[in-house]
């Protein structure tokens, strides 16, 4: 049994690994701002967290000066953050005081309390202007947009963290991951969210370019698996939590149209400049964002090597795509149906 503290827990990732950390009998404290979380997130089979949680944000440091004070954590996961890219893109100053300062927050309160192990939610995203593939994690071309640019910014405050007070630190940088909880309803929600919605809603889901873009999709439960092998780490690492498998938009789509019954129902396809239209701002002001970095946005490809989570941690990946998703429009579709 371990004491346990996990921030950003009322959203997707945080709230199951939440769920799966407490069945494994360890003594939990949460806390989320609830900025992006939901109170759903937290309601499981077995155990219900929405009385349990801090609605407190990360960078309330008196809070959480009291909290470290009293509670004595062994581990701490730091899943908070603001993940939405254009939301990052449209309100950069947010972005990295919580991204970044938030980061910097956590690691301080885990040098001064003398905490065992930091591990942090950071992103494939990080390698999005790399060109060799599969990415492996000692090679990054820097990133170009401001949500990966705040977690690489972390990465480094966490290496400087540990190579200075020798504190473990496990830097996980996430593919595209999903499963139950993946967010439906924000205004950006992400591609298997976004699609359940609009099949759900009998909307005719949009997809950019041609569709035929790959990316590296992880399911939630094996990632949860991972996070928690990495608990063994004694020293500085950076994970990738990948398939090294990658899939196309339109299969995603496919896979996803005939699960709901929806296999007639054909998306529409728009053009690259036409992303992120849901924030007109990002296109209207003086220096609008470049058709150039949309394109580049759209037309990515991922692919992260698994390998290091193999060698070091005995890790692979066990959900196959199509149960992945099954899973994941089942939960969606009764979240769907409660809104
Ligand atoms: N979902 C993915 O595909 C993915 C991929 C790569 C990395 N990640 C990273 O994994 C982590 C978890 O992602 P997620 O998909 O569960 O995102 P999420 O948005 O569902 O969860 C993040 C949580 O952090 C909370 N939060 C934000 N700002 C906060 C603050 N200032 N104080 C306290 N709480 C705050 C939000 O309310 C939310 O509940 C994030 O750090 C994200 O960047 C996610």
């Amino acid at each position: 049994m371990s004491r346990i503290l996990i921030t950003g827990a009322a959203g997707f990732i945080g709230s199951q690994l939440a769920y799966r950390l407490w069945k494994n009998g360890d003594e939990l404290s949460l806390i989320d701002n609830f900025s992006y979380g939901s109170e759903d997130n937290l309601v499981f089979p077995e155990h219900d967290f929405r009385d349990e949680i801090y609605h407190n944000d990360i960078r309330d440091q008196d809070f959480l000066n009291s909290l470290f004070n009293n509670k004595h954590f062994d581990i701490v996961y730091h899943m908070a953050g603001i993940t939405p890219l254009p939301d990052c893109q449209n309100n950069p100053v947010e972005a990295v005081d919580v991204n970044v300062r938030g980061t910097v927050i956590i690691l301080d309160l885990v040098r001064k309390y003398g905490i065992k192990k930091l591990i942090f939610a950071s992103t494939s995203a990080v390698y999005e202007n790399n060109t060799d593939f599969p990415s492996i994690e000692n090679c990054v071309e820097k990133p170009s947009l401001v949500y990966p640019s705040t977690k690489y910014s972390s990465e480094q405050f966490c290496k400087a963290f540990s190579d200075a007070y020798s504190i473990p630190v496990v830097c996980l940088r996430f593919a595209n991951v999903y499963g139950p909880h993946i967010d439906c309803l924000r205004k950006q929600p992400p591609v298997m969210g976004y699609i359940i919605r609009e099949l759900y809603k009998g909307n005719i889901p949009v997809l950019h370019s041609t569709g035929e873009q790959k990316r590296d999709f992880v399911y939630v439960d094996d990632l949860i698996d991972l996070a928690i092998r990495v608990q063994k780490c004694n020293h500085f690492d950076v994970v990738n939590v990948s398939t090294g498998i990658t899939v196309s938009i339109n299969d995603i789509y496919k896979i996803i149209a005939d699960y709901m019954g929806n296999s007639n129902q054909k998306p529409r396809y728009e053009r690259t400049d036409h992303f992120w239209e849901n924030y007109p701002e990002l296109y209207s002001e003086p220096y609008p964002i470049s058709a150039k970095i949309m394109e580049h946005e759209v037309l990515k490809y991922t692919c992260l090597s698994n390998e290091h989570a193999f060698r070091e941690y005995g890790w692979r990946p066990q959900t196959s795509l199509e149960e992945g998703i099954k899973k994941t429009v089942e939960f969606s579709c009764e979240i769907l149906r409660k809104a």
